[in-house]
């Protein structure tokens, strides 16, 4: 008797526990911390499941989710650029959705296609270059047009940029470089315009933010966060480099052995739906959003304007390629910046 009796304990316990397990989700967020905190409580007041997220710049939350392969502490990955995603797609990190994706926009399905429904566009932003135009008129600086302007020897310590290995800004950055100037031009170009960094940070919005505050004259970084910046009443200048630019896709993945996977799915579909997404203005996100029923803000920088190259989101989404890529930079621009 005291054994069946405890046979019904144990079941009740997991049954118990199972509950539990549905009622809450583990996020990574890699976009900015307000949207991440107004997607946190919109999907827990719509589905009364309890949220737990860290912010994490996307090549921080990629490192964190291979360490954690054998034993994920994390469900979703949201937010970030999409070669990171892809990364861990082609790793077996992540798995697929099944989401329909018959609403989105060909650039975001074009991310699910790469990595066979591990991973999928939730927005897309293009990479450029802010000043502080009242810290160039006061040091009497030209503005740069052209990202091989950066290098000029005028800007000694004046431009700020994030660490390509932390930040998926930065990497878009590397990684737009390979592909307008090709890999050894890319390097030196950007061992010279490191020459004129005065810091590499581990956000990729961070360097926007020092510009709009005065703490650097120039900043790389996405044209979206340097609008919700200008937009604030920062004096920022934002542009849009002469020989093109390129993008991101950020991107929502489900960690593959995710703890909570029911309640994942219902993060994907929640971060895929229109009026979901069009809620980014509430936190000044400007983004272009996934969905094509979701509303663009007049605010966001028009891709359409905007000189964009055919971004190779596969080849810059492999982990070879970001291996080498990451390799190179250290030894020829990070350190070559310290001399
Ligand atoms: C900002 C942007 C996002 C981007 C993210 C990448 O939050 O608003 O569009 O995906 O930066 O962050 P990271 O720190 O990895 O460069």
């Amino acid at each position: 008797m005291k054994k069946l009796i405890g046979t019904i304990i144990i079941g009740l316990s997991l049954i118990g526990g199972n509950a539990t397990a549905a009622d809450k989700l583990n996020v990574v967020c890699s976009a900015e911390q307000p949207w991440c905190d107004l997607m946190a409580k919109g999907f827990e007041k719509q589905t009364g499941i309890d949220v737990s997220m860290v912010r994490k710049s996307t090549g921080e939350s990629l490192a964190q989710i291979r360490a954690e392969a054998a034993n994920p502490k994390i469900d979703i990955w949201w937010g970030g650029t999409g070669d990171p995603h892809l990364i861990a797609a082609s790793e077996d990190l992540t798995q697929a959705s099944g989401i329909d994706t018959s609403d989105l926009l060909g650039w975001a399905v074009n991310m699910s296609t790469i990595s066979e429904g591990k991973t999928v566009g939730i927005y897309a932003g293009a990479l450029g270059v802010a000043y502080n135009r009242e810290l160039l008129a006061e040091k009497g600086l030209k503005a740069p047009s052209c990202w091989k302007d950066l290098a000029d020897v005028s800007y000694a310590k004046e431009i700020q940029v994030a660490n390509p290995n932390s930040s998926g800004t930065a990497y878009t950055e590397l990684a737009t470089f390979v592909q307008l100037f090709g890999e050894d031009e890319a390097m030196s170009l950007l061992a010279e315009i490191g020459k004129n960094v005065n810091q590499y940070t581990k956000s990729g919005s961070a360097p926007s933010k020092a510009a709009a505050r005065g703490e650097t004259t120039i900043s790389i970084g996405f044209m979206h966060d340097m609008v919700t910046l200008a937009s604030s009443g920062f004096p920022l200048e934002i542009v849009a480099p002469c020989e093109g630019t390129g993008y991101e896709v950020g991107a929502v993945s489900i960690i593959k052995g995710a703890k909570n996977l029911e309640a994942a799915k219902k993060w994907v579909e929640y971060s895929l739906n229109a009026d979901v997404q069009s809620r980014s203005v509430e936190v000044e996100s400007y983004q272009v959003p996934s969905n094509s029923k979701a509303t663009v803000a007049p605010e966001s920088p028009d891709l359409a304007s905007i000189k964009l190259i055919d971004y190779d989101f596969a080849t810059y989404g492999s982990t070879e390629t970001r291996e080498r890529l990451l390799k190179r930079w250290d030894r020829d621009v990070k350190n070559v910046a310290k001399n």
